[in-house]
């Protein structure tokens, strides 16, 4: 949620914190603002809707000059969405701005305090709160006067905090949101994420919880909220600029989608033997003889993610013979879930900032589990806060519509499933075999991505619909689930994903004469069961869109329209026949006419509850 960008230096510091905002606006877009002391007065300016309206606004007011600044796009939790509850928020006293990434959850009590202390607030936000709790607290040390206020939240919080009467110090701290601050030669740049931060300096401190950070042109000093002394680590930033441009793209989630044949290969990189028939994954190399006596796995994330990991659960009970479950992290945290001896956790996520499951990793370690993670984003929270872990290598995704991270999700979990299967029961040359389809994967997914144009005519016969099914058995339930959410998040369009055998119990009565019913209808052990579930549609006058195994003549009978893949060993057809599906929601968004990169409501990381 939320994308923060701050300076100090030398320099005059609009344009750099403009820039640096458009790079985060994906994380979160519904209003923008930005706050600079120029001259030793605080300027501010705030504008519902994108940085672009931001910029319009500001060329009209006069652009700022000053070399210390601070600025912030919104994702709403507390008070709509309007100029008012933009950030910065101010106190009313000091001349005091804040921008926040997160949630103050005892807002109301501190609010009602301030309100009875004489405060007078202008904004329904959370975040105004704290900026007057700062101001409340504020003797002529700003870095004291928010340790001290930090002291009293409770919540998650990422923020930046700049005062007139200190003209030239920034102060930033974070709890369970994330923030980084770029060391740049006389001056620093702290962002929410590294996007914002690479075109500047590759030298970085990925700050923990409680630490806070003063910041001038002349240093810095990192300390907790109770103000005590913290050596931070200096580390090399990795992302490299191109990495997060659109290279000719329409939209990111275009390019990510056509990333995935070198995404994958990536991730492959150096971990699969197939002559000897084994997996190589340093990250989980120390953990060797705990996973090797596992006795049960639960996998834990949100979205996208969870239908990785309930892939996951059928690889690793399938061919590692583990009993396994993947759970709604936010389910997970709250169920008080029963975590014997011998069980892992595996927290499944893309930014590895994911409140929910951030939270549910945590609950499970205080439990005494052993914690994995499947993360992309390298030094994020969740990485930071497991046992260990296998990233994913895909590259850094920035629509938000999650593609090349979900087949990378699958990949890192079919190759987990076989470091632990080969420490079971399997032999080598079965995972040799696995191994050598796995490498089959980015050719086979090129092949598919060469269909784009017929997967774009026929998701132009379907766009006006307005109701659509995804139906897949076994390992191709979740994709069926994955697919649903694509079509839904950037296309708006309804559609849910369920079981095949599920639709004779209640669904079957939305089918009406018309209405897209897409199977996953690959090469698999119920394949026939399928075949059944799609005549049953087509009995009702649904249209069967099918996904299908290159060479199956078969289907053609049943469905309006076949989408082929090649064949894979079904554990592992995930990766393929997902594709099609990712192709059709971003069509369907196009012909839609919406943001594909940036759809309604949404945000990349969900870093609130
Ligand atoms: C997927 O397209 C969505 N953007 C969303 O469901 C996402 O997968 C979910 O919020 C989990 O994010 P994470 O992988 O970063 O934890
Ligand atoms: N809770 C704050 C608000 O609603 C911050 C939301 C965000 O992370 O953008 O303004």
């Amino acid at each position: 949620m939320c994308g923060i960008v701050a300076y100090v230096g030398k320099k005059p510091c609009q344009s750099l914190l403009l820039e640096g905002l458009k790079r985060l606006e994906y994380r979160g877009y519904d209003s923008a603002g930005i706050a600079v002391i120029q001259d030793g007065a605080l300027r501010l300016c705030k504008a519902v809707g994108r940085v672009s309206n931001l910029e319009d606004k500001l060329e009209s007011i006069g652009n700022f000059s000053g070399t210390i600044g601070l600025c912030h796009t919104r994702w709403a939790t507390h008070g709509g969405v309007t100029e008012a509850n933009a950030h910065p928020h101010t106190d009313d006293r000091n001349g005091i701005a804040v921008i926040h990434n997160g949630i103050i959850e005892n807002y109301a009590a501190l609010k009602t305090y301030l309100q009875e202390k004489g405060h007078v607030f202008k904004s329904q936000t959370d975040t105004e709160v704290l900026a007057m709790l700062i101001g409340e607290l504020y003797e002529g040390d700003l870095e004291k006067a928010v340790q001290a206020a930090l002291r009293e939240v409770t919540g998650a919080y990422a923020i930046a905090v700049m005062c007139e009467r200190e003209p030239g110090t920034l102060v930033v701290a974070r709890k369970g949101s994330p923030l980084i601050v770029g060391i740049g030669a006389d001056e620093f740049i702290i962002a929410s994420d590294a996007s914002a931060i690479v075109a500047h300096t590759a030298r970085a401190i990925t700050l923990e919880d409680y630490n806070v950070v003063r910041l001038t042109a002349e240093g810095f000093r990192t300390s907790t909220i109770h103000d005590v002394p913290v050596t931070p680590r200096i580390e090399q930033l990795e992302l490299e600029l191109q990495e997060i441009e659109l290279s000719g793209h329409s939209h990111f989630m275009q390019k990510e989608i056509h990333e995935q044949p070198k995404a994958l290969r990536n991730c492959f990189r150096g971990r699969l033997d197939a002559k000897d028939g084994r997996v190589i994954l340093g990250g989980l190399a120390d953990h060797g003889k705990q996973l090797t006596n596992l006795r049960r796995v639960v996998l834990t994330a949100q979205g996208t993610a969870l239908h990785a990991a309930m892939i996951g659960e059928y690889m690793i009970e399938d061919l590692a013979k583990i009993p396994s479950i993947a759970e709604y992290a936010s389910e997970f945290r709250y169920r008080n879930p029963i975590i014997e001896d011998g069980t892992v956790v595996v927290a499944v996520s893309q930014s590895g900032e994911t409140a929910d499951t951030l939270a549910a990793l945590q609950e499970a370690r205080e439990r005494g589990a052993l914690s994995l993670g499947v993360i992309n984003v390298v030094g994020s929270s969740i990485s930071r806060n497991t046992d260990a872990g296998v990233y994913l290598r895909v590259g850094p995704e920035i629509g938000v519509a999650s593609t090349k991270a979900f087949t990378g999700q699958v990949a890192v979990l079919a190759m987990v499933t076989l470091f632990l299967a080969r420490r079971r029961f399997m032999s080598a040359d079965q995972c040799a075999d696995l191994i050598r389809a796995l490498e089959t994967v980015p050719d086979k997914i090129e092949a598919i991505l060469a269909q784009n144009d017929r997967i774009r005519r026929v998701t132009e016969k379907y766009v006006e619909r307005d109701n659509w099914l995804f139906l897949g058995r076994g390992y191709n339930y979740p994709t069926a689930l994955e697919g649903a959410l694509k079509l839904k998040e950037i296309s708006y369009i309804h559609a849910e994903g369920m079981p095949a055998a599920e639709m004779k119990h209640g669904p079957i009565a939305l089918i009406n004469e018309g209405m897209p019913a897409v199977f996953l209808a690959n090469r698999g052990r119920q394949y026939e069961k399928v075949m059944s579930n799609i005549q049953e549609v087509r009995a009702r006058g649904g249209h069967v869109i099918a996904v299908a195994t290159e060479g199956d003549e078969e289907i053609r009978r049943y469905a309006q329209d076949v989408l082929y893949v090649p064949d894979i060993p079904e554990c592992l057809s995930p990766m393929l026949t997902v594709v099609p599906l990712q192709l059709m929601a971003y069509h369907a968004a196009v012909l839609r006419g919406h943001d594909v990169d940036k759809p309604r409501n949404l945000a990349k990381s969900v870093t609130v509850e």
